[in-house]
């Protein structure tokens, strides 16, 4: 029986995907931009066997028992969509038996369906003998995309990732901006609250038009994905801090203003925030936040200063663990396989 394993990593969002114009082919309402993180990774296994009967998926989340995935809450349902549209493709018909594991929380606003589905796109394309599919980075980044996960498209490279909206031709893909060795910049996440997230981005994707603020967002972001492509480019923290910062506060304002609002921050959250401007303000520390569809802070800092402003963050009452994440490589194959 033949077993193939993928490694993915999550990606934190520079420039976030919030709302699309397309929701059966999955297009943005805007291109996005990310960093891929070394510290936080799914492993996905699959077993091609020709006795099975039906596709089984088990998945085990952070300290959990591997649990059989039911189809019964939208992401289940992508995955196993995602499943049957692959094998259409191929024109074989044999089930599989898939196995992925996260090593760090899920649903809080780390990404984890990013790592998940780009891990599960790459093993199901080598699996049904699509591995031409998968070799094509940007080929292999729509059929990821086409498992209703956009963050999941920017994980397929290594580095920094720009999803790009193509809105004349209906189309969205991945490509590299700079790899994993370009630019030594940390994203240090403070999980505040591990648990899963109520309002869940698929279903923010669907409201997210509700919002008055959608317009002014989408007239600031031409402007904005340009700057940030160039601040990655000259490698420069002090102009990428604050458009990071502003597309995050922008995206969360739609959240909030949307019907009904989402309010994913907690008490936690804006503690960290008012941290983060303080240390700016008066002690000239190059650190910036942004926050996904969760509670979690995810700052932004240089390498040389990792050590201060982790140890400041650990020290913060809301704090539960930190992650270190460095730019890392995008989706790849691996040999160790989970069973
Ligand atoms: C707030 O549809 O990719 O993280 O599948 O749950 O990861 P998940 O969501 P997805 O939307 C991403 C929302 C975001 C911003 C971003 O990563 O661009």
């Amino acid at each position: 029986m033949k077993k193939i394993t993928v490694i993915s990593p999550a990606n934190i969002a520079f420039i976030k995907y919030w709302g699309r114009d397309n929701h059966k082919l999955f297009l943005p309402k805007n291109s996005n931009i990310s960093m891929n993180m070394s510290g936080c990774l799914t492993k996905t296994t699959i077993e091609i066997n020709e006795k099975l009967i039906k596709d089984i998926v088990e998945i085990k989340f952070l300290s959990k028992d591997y649990a059989i995935l039911e189809e019964n809450s939208i992401k289940a349902k992508n995955i196993f969509d995602q499943i049957n549209r692959i094998r259409k493709i191929s024109k074989l018909n044999f089930k599989v038996h898939i196995k992925s594991e996260n090593n760090f929380p899920s649903d809080a606003g780390i990404a984890a369906s990013a790592s998940g589905m780009s891990a599960l796109t790459g093993v199901l394309l080598i699996a049904f003998g699509l591995k031409e599919l998968f070799e094509d980075k940007k080929e292999f980044s729509r059929q990821v995309r086409l498992c209703g996960s956009g963050s999941a498209v920017r994980s397929v490279y290594s580095g920094f990732v720009e999803m790009v909206y193509d809105k004349e031709n209906n189309d969205a893909y991945a490509v590299q901006i700079a790899d994993e060795k370009y630019w030594n910049l940390v994203d240090i996440v403070a999980v505040l609250n591990p648990e899963k997230k109520k309002i869940s981005s698929s279903e923010g994707h669907e409201i997210a038009d509700t919002s008055p603020y959608m317009l002014t967002r989408i007239s600031e972001m031409k402007n904005r994905i340009k700057m940030t492509r160039e601040a990655i480019i000259e490698r420069n923290l002090t102009k990428l801090g604050p458009l990071i910062e502003a597309d995050c506060i922008s995206m969360h304002t739609v959240m909030m203003t949307s019907t009904p609002p989402a309010f994913y921050w907690n008490a936690g959250t804006m503690d960290i925030i008012q941290n983060i401007l303080k240390w700016r303000d008066e002690e000239n520390l190059e650190v910036y936040f942004t926050i996904d569809a969760g509670p979690n802070v995810h700052i932004i800092c240089l390498n040389k200063d990792i050590n201060i402003i982790e140890k400041r963050i650990r020290n913060n009452k809301y704090v539960k663990w930190t992650i270190v994440n460095k730019p890392c490589k995008g989706t790849m194959l691996s040999n160790s396989h989970l069973f």
